[in-house]
């Protein structure tokens, strides 16, 4: 018999491209959902962006039309943490910076009940570190969700030597009811899917900083070569440059293994502001979400 504790409602700290996502898909399985961000307007402009996002998978007959109308009114926005005292399970998912994660980790631990599970969404950071000196190192997992997450079918469910079977089984029944795949991972930096992705995608980054072909070359190699859905500079832009910078990093100090070492044209686009599409430029140039043009690096 499981002994996972059943999760009814859930927190999530930070209304960006995860967290809104967090909230959407957790919104649409039926959870009651509060979303927190530092000023009301964020998250009000997030709650607007999520039914959106719904009303348009009503109108493609995807969804019950009355859960999108009805999205803005019960999805919960604030700005304080200490709304979520009672929530079953709290997401953090906010920009990918140790020292921000720890600090909310650590205000969560303060305010809310010692049953609620505390997760993060993170790429590559380690669980067991942002989870360091919190009371309760049972009730602590990592949720890594992908972008875009309404589409992408994947949660790694990270697990420290502390984490409690109650509360992993929880988890992992949680994601199962949003409908999506969980894997559970051991606590390693870039779990199993960054481990992987991560040297591909620096080597993409590579081959274009020796001219081997250009940015769209090399992205239609491997959408038309392997059936990627898309290239991998395209998925860089994506995902963000500065996050894969940051999770390199992450991983090249665990591993040592210069296979994990940001490729300088990466870091370079980086210290110039160029994170991807949300900046508007990465290896390609954006208007929206549109892709525009393939930039010249030769
Ligand atoms: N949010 C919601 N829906 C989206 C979306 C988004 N951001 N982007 C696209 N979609 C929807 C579209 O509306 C469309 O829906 P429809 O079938 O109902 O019309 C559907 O997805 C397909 O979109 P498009 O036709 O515009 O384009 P594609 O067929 O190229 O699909 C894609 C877009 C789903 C993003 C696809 O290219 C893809 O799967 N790419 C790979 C993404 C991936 O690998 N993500 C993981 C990144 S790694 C990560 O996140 C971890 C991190 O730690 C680094």
């Amino acid at each position: 018999m499981s002994k996972a504790k059943p999760i009814k409602s859930i927190g999530i700290v930070g209304s960006g491209v995860m967290g809104r996502g967090i909230a959407q898909v957790s919104y649409t399985a039926g959870y009651q959902v509060i979303l927190v961000d530092k000023e009301q307007e964020i998250v009000d402009s997030s709650i607007k962006r999520i039914e959106n996002s719904l009303l348009k998978l009503s109108q493609k007959g995807r969804l019950d039309q009355k859960l999108a109308d009805e999205a803005a009114s019960k999805i919960v926005g604030t700005t304080e943490l200490s709304s979520l005292s009672q929530c079953d399970l709290v997401i953090e998912a906010v920009f990918e910076n140790e020292e921000i994660k720890k600090t909310i980790l650590k205000e969560l631990d303060q305010v809310c009940s010692q049953q609620t599970i505390l997760a993060s969404n993170t790429s590559s950071l380690s669980i067991s570190k942002l989870g360091s000196g919190l009371s309760r190192m049972e009730n602590i997992v990592g949720m890594h969700f992908f972008n875009p997450v309404p589409i992408m079918n994947l949660v790694e469910i990270v697990k420290t030597v502390k984490t409690s079977t109650q509360a992993l089984e929880s988890v992992v029944e949680f994601v199962k009811s949003i409908q999506k795949k969980p894997v559970v991972v051991r606590d390693q930096a870039g779990f199993v899917v960054n481990y992987i992705l991560t040297p591909f995608l620096f080597d993409a980054v590579k081959a274009l900083s020796q001219g081997l072909c250009t940015v769209e070359e090399i992205d239609n190699a491997f959408r038309f070569g392997c059936g990627h859905p898309m290239g991998p500079l395209a998925l860089c832009d994506m995902i963000g440059l500065d996050i894969l910078v940051t999770a390199g990093n992450k991983m090249f100090e665990e591993y040592h293994d210069q296979k994990y070492a940001p490729p300088p044209l990466l870091k370079r686009l980086v210290d110039v502001g160029d994170f991807g599409i949300k900046s508007g430029r990465g290896f390609y140039q954006y208007t929206g979400m549109e892709k525009k043009e393939p930039r010249q690096f030769c």
